[in-house]
């Protein structure tokens, strides 16, 4: 039995620089009827019920019970002070055209004090950073910020969507076993425990939902799942699935499926963003590169399938070009092979805009997460893999990274969660006739 969405959904976003402006004069413009939340499987995507005679196919937002765009408020923390009106402007990602429209209600969205230490984000330093002798007094500072905030805002629930920037690259240790070693390691200020993990773990603490945007580990360690069962908290990470994996995703499941073979898959992205500048840090692009290079692996199986991909070489570059701004260059290059070994090549390149590709994936794990909330899910929501490039997945599971697979798990999962039959495309009607 799922609750019902009464009230105000508070979205709180620790980080307020393009994809989370993007996000959030997004959903106004479409509140204000500007625009259509293209993107947004939640809001335009349908889903077919029953068989395919019986001509079911509600829109997703009209079949599952989420929050409706004009019960969100926003919020979060960053380290610049600027409201979200400077903050898109600065992202440039938006016309101001667009953003003259909404600006009174872009400008009354301001950051809270962020916590913040440069040595996790070399390239970055701001002003508004709170200080606190240890890192569970910052945790409880945000927890304060998020009680506070849930009251001048007269929210119903709250959700929390990690959007700051990729710091640098931690690999989970001792601290990040159990609550007990991360609470201890919060009080003796462990260097294993970045901000993100604080935010993290402040939300998780008081049973509010948690995505993780970027692939710093955040809520992808032992001790979070461990928590977010205890306070009954769903959590998803990590990672949003936009630009060059998103192709990525769709198309290797494609050439698997016709048993194409692939020798090498060689991707490059330009861009020029602050994203693009923080990623410029060798260590904040090696837990890009992580996230980045498991998706072929885990979608070829070159175990099972040696002859097709046991030799594949897959190399993936970020390169900082300011010039592009956010609108990211990715290309690819892939050389694949066919009948009796011989060779092609598919060229991609894709000219896109990173931020207008993250921001309805911010909505919609925002208004799913508060769902599963709802619903009673709590722990990794794995159906949410669909949105994320290096999704958590359950102890001893491997994460699945074909995007046809992900959709179909989402769906099943809303089907399920509805009392709806699940689809399996088997048909065995013909049969039996
Ligand atoms: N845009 C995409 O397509 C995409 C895809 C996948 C992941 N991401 C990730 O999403 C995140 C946001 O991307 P963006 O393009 O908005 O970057 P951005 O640099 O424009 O915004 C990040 C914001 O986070 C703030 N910040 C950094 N550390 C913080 C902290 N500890 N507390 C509060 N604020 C903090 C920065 O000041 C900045 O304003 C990045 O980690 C990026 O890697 C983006």
């Amino acid at each position: 039995m799922i609750k019902e969405s009464k009230g105000k959904l508070g979205i709180l976003t620790p980080g307020m620089g393009a994809v989370a402006s993007t996000f959030m004069a997004g959903v106004i413009a479409v509140n204000k009827g500007i625009s259509h939340p293209i993107g947004s499987v939640s809001q335009m995507g349908r889903i077919r019920l029953g068989k395919r005679t019986e001509n079911r196919n509600p829109l997703i937002k009209d079949f599952v019970p989420i929050a409706g765009l004009k019960d969100i408020v926003f919020g979060g923390w960053d380290i610049f002070e600027d409201n979200m009106y400077e903050s898109a402007i600065n992202a440039n990602v938006l016309e101001r055209s667009l953003l003259d429209q909404i600006k009174p209600e872009l400008e009354a969205i301001k950051p809270m004090k962020a916590v913040f230490d440069r040595s996790y984000v070399r390239k970055l330093d701001g002003p508004h950073v709170k200080e606190a002798a240890t890192k569970m007094e910052l945790a409880e500072a945000v927890m304060e910020d998020i009680r506070r905030f849930k009251e001048e805002n007269d929210c119903e629930r709250l959700v929390m969507v990690w959007c700051g920037s990729t710091e640098i690259y931690i690999e989970a240790g001792d601290v990040h076993s159990t609550v007990e070693k991360l609470e201890a390691g919060l009080r003796n200020n462990d260097p294993g425990i970045p901000p993100s993990m604080i935010y993290a773990y402040a939300a998780v603490k008081m049973g509010i939902p948690y995505a993780n945007g970027a692939p710093n580990l955040s809520c992808d360690i032992p001790a979070m799942v461990e928590l977010s069962k205890q306070t009954k908290a769903p959590i998803a990470g990590k990672d949003f699935k936009t630009g060059q994996t998103l192709m990525k995703t769709i198309l290797a499941p494609g050439l698997k499926a016709r048993s194409l073979g692939i020798k090498g898959w060689f991707s490059t992205n330009i861009l020029g963003n602050r994203d693009g500048e923080v990623l410029d840090d060798p260590d904040s692009f090696k837990t890009k590169e992580v996230s980045k290079l498991g998706v072929l692996e885990e979608i070829l199986q070159p175990d099972l399938n040696p002859v097709l991909y046991k030799d594949l070489y897959h190399k993936v570059r970020i390169n900082y070009y300011p010039p592009h701004g956010d609108n990211k260059e990715g290309w690819d290059n892939i050389d694949i092979f066919g009948w009796l070994g011989y060779g092609m090549q598919i060229k991609i390149d894709f000219l896109c805009r990173d931020s207008i590709l993250a921001a309805p994936i911010v909505l919609d794990l925002a208004l799913f997460l508060d769902l599963a909330k709802r619903a009673e899910l709590y722990g990794i929501q794995e159906w949410l893999s669909f949105y994320l490039k290096s999704p958590q997945a359950a102890p001893g599971l491997q994460a699945q990274h074909d995007i046809f697979k992900q959709q179909e798990k989402m769906l099943n999962t809303l089907r399920h969660l509805m009392g709806e039959e699940l689809i399996t495309h088997l048909g065995m009607d013909y049969y039996y006739e």
